[in-house]
């Protein structure tokens, strides 16, 4: 295996990023590879990340190699193993005048984003690359990046790794054990509110949360809501979207997809529906996951879900379809 790893960041002088960043080069999220990072940003504000670049290197980084930063995206697609599409307009901000609250909105705006990077990670990406796109509406960004790529070994995943660790915390509260106890974890559908955070196939010490939990009324008023709101709960309460959360999921899922994933365990991520859990094609959908030896992640096939957990399901499935229409004129 190489021992060293280009990573490519979008949106680095942004807020997930300034957490984000720091922490590629710490020996953690990589093991002991050494870290080739570009970071890229829209011309108005690619200057800062001077600052950015002053300050790595301030900091003594141990697994730091050659950083580097480009508004010029297709520069920096060159032989990336990592491309972490952070880069996007997120909701609750003022853009030409009107604030972005609906998903249609970040349909619009970011959609023209995607087919450019799509088209340069195809390209100039390693053919086994591996992209996590973070930029919200995230699940369609990544099936217009995905469709544009044109390269099926290169592995696309939106990120709803976010999601499950709010899920796990809710969880360890409830049913009082740590949050390294919640294994399988599992968030099925689009990154929104009309996610479905799975309790009952989720584990603690061998047993379903659901079964230990044993009150389906809370699950449907308070668990499930709590977790697909809370992205809109932190805006409200701190002005600003989730953003060390973020950058802290951002690097659950690399590190969930650099080692093998344990026995009994999987985790959270969108990716490619091949028909999977009766998924329509295609549609990038959240699915429970698993990292094999040889580095290949797949999707895990035999979890089966009750009848409240396919209603919820298939809310998100069609939200999913309908923003694919949406965007249909971009695929
Ligand atoms: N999937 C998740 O769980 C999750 C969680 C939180 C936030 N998000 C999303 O992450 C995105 C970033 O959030 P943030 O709080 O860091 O926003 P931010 O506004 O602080 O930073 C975004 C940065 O992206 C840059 N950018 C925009 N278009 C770009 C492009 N084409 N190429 C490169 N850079 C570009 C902007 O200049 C900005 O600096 C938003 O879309 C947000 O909704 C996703």
């Amino acid at each position: 295996m190489s021992s060293r790893v280009k990573v490519v960041v979008t949106g680095a002088a942004g807020q997930i990023t300034y957490s984000l960043i720091p922490r590629l080069l710490d020996g953690k999220t990589f093991g002991n590879k050494i870290v080739d990072l570009v970071m890229v940003e829209i011309p108005q504000v690619v200057s800062k990340l001077e600052g950015v670049l002053m300050e790595l290197e301030d900091s003594s980084f141990p697994n730091m190699g050659s950083v580097e930063y480009t508004d010029n995206f297709a520069d920096a697609a060159k032989d990336a193993d990592w491309f972490l599409l952070v880069g996007s307009i997120p909701r609750g901000i003022v853009y030409e005048g009107k604030k972005i609250e609906e998903r249609s909105d970040l349909l619009r705006i970011n959609g023209g984003i995607f087919v450019n990077q799509g088209e340069a990670i195809g390209k100039y990406g390693k053919k086994d690359a591996k992209i996590l796109v973070v930029g919200n509406p995230a699940n369609t960004n990544a099936l217009i990046g995905q469709n544009a790529s044109g390269v099926n070994s290169q592995l696309w995943m939106a990120m709803t790794m976010l999601d499950c660790n709010r899920a796990k915390s809710v969880i360890s509260k409830k049913v009082q054990c740590s949050i390294e106890e919640v294994k399988k974890m599992i968030i099925w559908g689009n990154h929104s509110p009309t996610m479905y955070p799975d309790i009952e196939n989720a584990i603690v010490n061998n047993s379903s949360v659901g079964s230990l939990v044993n009150d389906m009324e809370w699950v449907d008023k308070t668990f499930l809501p709590t977790v697909q709101q809370r992205g809109k709960a932190v805006i409200d309460a701190r002005g600003a979207s989730s953003a060390t959360s973020a950058a802290k999921a951002a690097l659950d899922t690399i590190i969930a997809c650099e080692n093998p994933t344990g026995d009994g365990d999987c985790f959270s991520a969108a990716v490619a529906s091949d028909g999977a859990y009766g998924v329509p094609e295609g549609l990038i959908c959240g699915y429970p996951l698993m990292t094999m030896e040889d580095g290949s992640v797949e999707i895990i096939r035999d979890i089966s879900l009750s009848n409240f957990a396919k209603e919820k399901f298939d809310i998100s499935i069609a939200e999913l379809e309908s923003e694919r229409e949406a965007v249909k004129d971009l695929l």
